[in-house]
């Protein structure tokens, strides 16, 4: 393997991970070549502008073309050509009702490269994966590869959060390969080996149990996130206030305050797809009964949507039927402008459903929200946005809803009511303006 700062590596999909992992590789110093079947994303990027909303990411797009280490491509020959290392960054998205994944972007990419792999190569899989899949991968990749068994692939997923994904990447909080190939490992310790000087932990596991990572951080942190939600149900009914109670549990740093977050819930591309992907997978291992606490999980979470409409419903007077109804947020949570199972959304739709106007504003995900829920209505501030308003519903928590002045907001809306769905206000401010404000489990 060539030195770690001279590797060249592909970069395979240039969506939301894709495209952060290529930008910051070649930040670190390698030379690293992105390629996706989505030519206008190609052109996208060639020139420089990001495809969704993500903080830092331009900067550094721009930067590393401008400095020659990054460049794109649609072929998987040139890819082939180019790179020592191959990093497989398509989305697995839930396929249908039953859950399951999606695999069919994994197995394309695999099908597509291998028949170009004439030397020794690595292939390295980044993508949420059910686990078994990469075992099935790494044979298909020999069986295709003129090289045969020399195109070796391991897994090594990745955590990033949406809004962090550069920090993330260049500042990983940990690196996990699965693979029983020093060759591998040895690409891969390439790749971070800056932040694992800097202290990343780095571990080697076989294929199964680097795709189970993955899958399992994201069961534990939306099973976190469910677990003060339900404590939340019980507060409503029980005349207590959950916000005091997480606080209260933080402070035992067995349990820790992160994550502890209760209001709507999650959503986004990979919580709620990977809790359903997960169950699927053990169900079809037999294990069904290990994961059925996950169904519990999902449905905590959906219920929180059902709530908060509950509580904007009460909050006028039983009926959303030609009622002014204002949103404050679409993307599934700030700093990002991904809409992928937005609870926001959901309950806008649903509201809109019930016979209400429904105004959305959000500071970065209007463009998609608009694409995806044409029936809604749409303002480009937040003061427009509540004009005449009958109550108020704060979604998802960007810093400007969470800093939002409620005299201001007074002046344009008809009634002063709010259903702060994050628990991001602060409710004696409100009240003492004036305001309604209602917000899950509290009283
Ligand atoms: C998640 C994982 O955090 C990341 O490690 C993995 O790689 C991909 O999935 P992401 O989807 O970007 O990242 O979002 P995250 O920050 O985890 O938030 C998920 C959802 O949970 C959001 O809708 C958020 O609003 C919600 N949330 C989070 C809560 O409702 N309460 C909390 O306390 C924290």
């Amino acid at each position: 393997m060539v030195e770690a700062e001279r590797m060249r590596v592909s970069v395979i999909g240039t969506g939301y991970l894709g495209a952060t992992t290529a930008a910051c590789l070649a930040e670190m110093g390698f030379e690293v070549l992105g390629l996706d079947v989505d030519e206008a994303k190609i052109d996208l990027l060639r020139s420089g502008r990001v495809p969704f909303y993500e903080p830092g990411l331009d900067e550094l797009l721009e930067a590393n073309l401008r400095s020659g280490r990054l460049s794109f491509t649609t072929s998987f020959a040139e890819a082939a050509g180019f790179a020592d290392l191959h990093l497989i960054c398509v989305g697995t998205p839930q396929r249908d009702e039953s859950g399951a994944a999606d695999l069919s972007y994994v197995n394309s990419a695999v099908d597509h490269l291998a028949p170009h792999l004439t030397r020794p190569t690595v292939v390295v899989g980044r993508s949420t994966v059910p686990v078994g899949t990469a075992a099935t991968l790494a044979a298909r990749l020999a069986a295709l590869a003129p090289v045969g068994e020399e195109a070796e692939l391991g897994w090594s997923p990745e955590f990033l959060r949406e809004g962090f994904g550069v920090e993330d990447t260049l500042r990983p909080n940990r690196i996990v390969i699965g693979t029983d190939s020093p060759r591998v490992e040895k690409a891969v310790r390439a790749l971070w080996q800056q932040p694992v000087n800097e202290g990343t932990p780095f571990l080697v596991t076989d294929l199964q149990t680097a795709e189970l990572v993955k899958v399992s951080a994201n069961a534990f942190l939306a099973t976190k996130i469910s677990f003060i939600n339900a404590m939340a149900e019980v507060s409503e009914v029980a005349g207590a206030d959950v916000i005091q109670l997480a606080e209260a549990l933080s402070y035992d740093d067995r349990i820790g305050g992160k994550f502890l977050g209760p209001g709507l819930g999650f959503g986004g591309g990979c919580l709620p797809k990977d809790i359903r992907a997960f169950m699927a997978r053990a169900d079809e291992l037999g294990v069904e009964p290990a994961l059925s606490f996950l169904r519990e999980v999902d449905a905590i979470n959906q219920r929180r949507r059902a709530r908060t409409i509950d509580i904007a419903r009460q909050l006028i007077g039983g009926n959303f039927a030609g009622r002014t109804v204002t949103v404050l947020g679409a993307a599934f949570k700030p700093n990002s402008d991904d809409i992928r199972d937005s609870p926001a959304l959901d309950v806008a739709s649903t509201i809109a459903s019930l016979g209400a106007r429904v105004t959305v504003y959000d500071p970065q995900a209007l463009e998609r929200a608009r694409e995806a829920h044409p029936q809604l209505n749409y303002a480009d501030s937040m003061l427009e946005a509540a004009r005449d308003a009958d109550v108020v519903l704060l979604l998802t928590e960007w810093a400007e809803f969470r800093e939002a002045n409620p005299e201001e907001l007074s002046a344009v809306v008809a009634q002063k009511r709010i259903v702060d769905g994050r628990n991001a206000l602060d409710p004696t401010y409100w009240r003492a303006s004036g305001w309604t404000y209602r917000a899950l489990g509290r009283q």
